[in-house]
């Protein structure tokens, strides 16, 4: 598995997502289950948030690394209506209880709500100080939010991106290669919707003899200073997302995506979800 630098480690390109997570108790044991395994399989990164399950994604997350914390690198997010200058440092107190550690590898505003940045820095920098986070980042910005924070100490910026969402190419994760500010790629499968039946992955995977999930995550992947974080509790997803790494499309597999999805020619607003 491919690695790159992210606020100050190595960590995997490819992590693990867990949006939908932590809402149903019947689950729980799958989903731990899923990521204790993710975790053995090289999916180190963990990816969460204090929305997930409102805290319900956080305690999952927190039983299956148990154990295995120095193991995995940790995100977390912090909810726009928790981030002024002190809601962010209680935000982050809470998430830790949840996540039964110490420290948050990488804390993330999730969107961008009411209050000024320089606040929600203040907090963040504050936590760094304290060792309670390792690093701090953003999701959801565009390009003039990143300009008007000023990157000076900003990890990361996580955004949607997959082949039926590539607007960010145009502008944004051309801004953030150059800068060596590595993106993280959000539901990078489409949510397993109408991206994993499209024909042109669909074509692409059975020449490698793989399958579309596997093709949208090495799609992905072909950019430098990504990190992608499906979301998987399948153990069969799992391990084809782990070996999705090793995946090399071809000049003539990217031309047919890009005929069913072509690259962006101009300025697009931000997809999110
Ligand atoms: N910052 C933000 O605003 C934001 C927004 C959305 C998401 N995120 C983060 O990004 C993560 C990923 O996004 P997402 O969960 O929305 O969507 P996603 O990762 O694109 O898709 C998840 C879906 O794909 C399925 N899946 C996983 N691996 C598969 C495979 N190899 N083949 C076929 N299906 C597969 C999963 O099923 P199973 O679970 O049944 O395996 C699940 O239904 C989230 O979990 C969250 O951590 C962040």
């Amino acid at each position: 598995m491919g690695t790159l630098e992210l606020a100050g480690a190595q960590v995997p390109v490819i992590g693990q997502g867990t949006w939908r997570m932590g809402e149903d108790p019947g689950q729980r044991r799958q989903e731990v289950a899923a990521l204790r395994q993710g975790i053995e399989l090289g999916l180190r990164l963990i990816d969460t948030a204090e929305m997930y399950g409102e805290g319900g994604a956080e305690e999952v997350v927190g039983a299956a690394i148990a154990g295995l914390r120095e193991q995995v690198f940790l995100v977390s997010k912090v909810y726009p209506h928790n981030a002024s200058r002190r809601g962010v440092v209680a935000a982050c107190e809470r998430s830790l209880k949840r996540l039964g550690t110490e420290r948050i590898d990488l804390y993330l505003l999730h969107w961008r709500g009411q209050y000024p940045l320089a606040e929600t820095v203040a907090g963040f920098e504050r936590l760094r100080e304290q060792g309670k986070i390792g690093g701090w980042g953003v999701s959801n910005f565009d390009l003039d939010d990143l300009h008007e924070l000023g990157v000076a100490g900003c990890a990361t910026n996580q955004v949607l991106y997959n082949p039926h969402a590539r607007g960010i190419e145009f502008d944004l994760l051309p801004w953030q290669q150059e800068r060596r500010m590595p993106l993280m790629a959000y539901c990078p499968l489409g949510q397993a919707g109408q991206l994993l039946r499209q024909p042109a992955l669909r074509q692409v995977a059975e020449a490698h003899g793989v399958t579309p999930a596997q093709v949208a995550l090495a799609w992905a992947l072909r950019q430098p200073g990504l990190i992608a974080i499906p979301k998987a509790v399948d153990a069969a997803h799992l391990r084809l997302n782990a070996e999705a790494a090793a995946l090399q499309l071809h000049g003539e597999d990217l031309a047919l995506i890009d005929s069913a999805y072509p690259a962006p020619t101009r300025k697009q607003p931000l997809a999110m979800v």
